[in-house]
């Protein structure tokens, strides 16, 4: 006969019980390693994977307030407050939104919203001068929904600023993942892909103007490099 495993051990060995987008998500964020807070905010703004390498919140131009759709850990919304905007994350994992208040909370003008972007954008009345998604909602929302969203919620002459990975060759649109491994609990994500021409043309046929949509190459050749949008709302 087997021995019974004790209570810790099979609960250690337990698989995470996921079954949907937001337990996805809040199990993605237990995950997250946290830097020492100094450290954090050496780097906290940035567009690529790699620490330090590639433009920073330049990118934003000059603005007195700012909104990151999928904000995580709310390390990039607490840099830019520590600049003096007036800066908001938002992200529909209450983990991750309890950590971001927790580590920054005390930082005058930093705020954390738990709340899906779609939901938020369709029903405040605010304005940003920026809006900006570093691997973030944007990369997982249709952008057919999102975009009309975020060019009303953006003051005249506003910035959309985003980045994430590039279109894998070939494989356009809507991408679906299992988020739970292939033997896990049935969960999926969505992705969306295009190539820096598509996204500039999306961007226009929603009123965007003067858009730059690029690949940042990585800093070793032949490495994965970062998509990064940056477009204006049209006045
Ligand atoms: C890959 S993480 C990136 C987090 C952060 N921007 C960073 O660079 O560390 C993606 C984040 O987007 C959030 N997210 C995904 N879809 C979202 C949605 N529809 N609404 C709000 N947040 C969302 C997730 O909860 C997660 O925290």
């Amino acid at each position: 006969m087997t021995r019974p495993l004790s209570p810790s051990v099979h609960e250690a060995a337990m698989p995470p019980i996921i079954t949907n987008e937001i337990d996805y998500w809040d199990h993605y964020a237990h995950g997250v390693t946290d830097k020492p807070r100094e450290e954090a905010l050496k780097h906290a703004f940035g567009w690529t994977q790699y620490e330090g390498h590639g433009p920073g919140d330049e990118l934003l131009g000059d603005p007195l307030s700012a909104l990151e759709l999928g904000c995580g850990r709310g390390n990039a919304v607490a840099a830019l407050a520590l600049k003096g905007v007036e800066a908001t994350g938002v992200d529909l994992s209450a983990a991750q939104c309890e950590e971001a208040r927790q580590r920054w909370g005390d930082i005058p003008g930093a705020r954390y919203l738990h709340a899906e972007v779609l939901g938020l954008l369709a029903t405040t009345d605010q304005r940003w001068d920026a809006i900006y998604s570093i691997w973030g909602a944007l990369w997982f929302t249709d952008p057919k929904r999102l975009l009309p969203l975020i060019r009303k919620r953006l003051s005249p002459g506003g910035r959309l600023v985003f980045s994430h990975a590039p279109a894998v060759p070939g494989s356009y649109g809507i991408q679906g993942m299992y988020g739970n491994g292939f033997k896990g609990r049935r969960v999926w994500i969505y992705r969306w892909a295009y190539e820096p021409a598509t996204w500039a043309d999306l961007l226009y046929r929603h009123g965007f103007v003067d858009i730059h949509a690029r690949v940042e190459p990585a800093p070793e050749r032949e490495h994965v490099g970062t998509l990064i949008v940056t477009a204006q709302a049209g006045r």
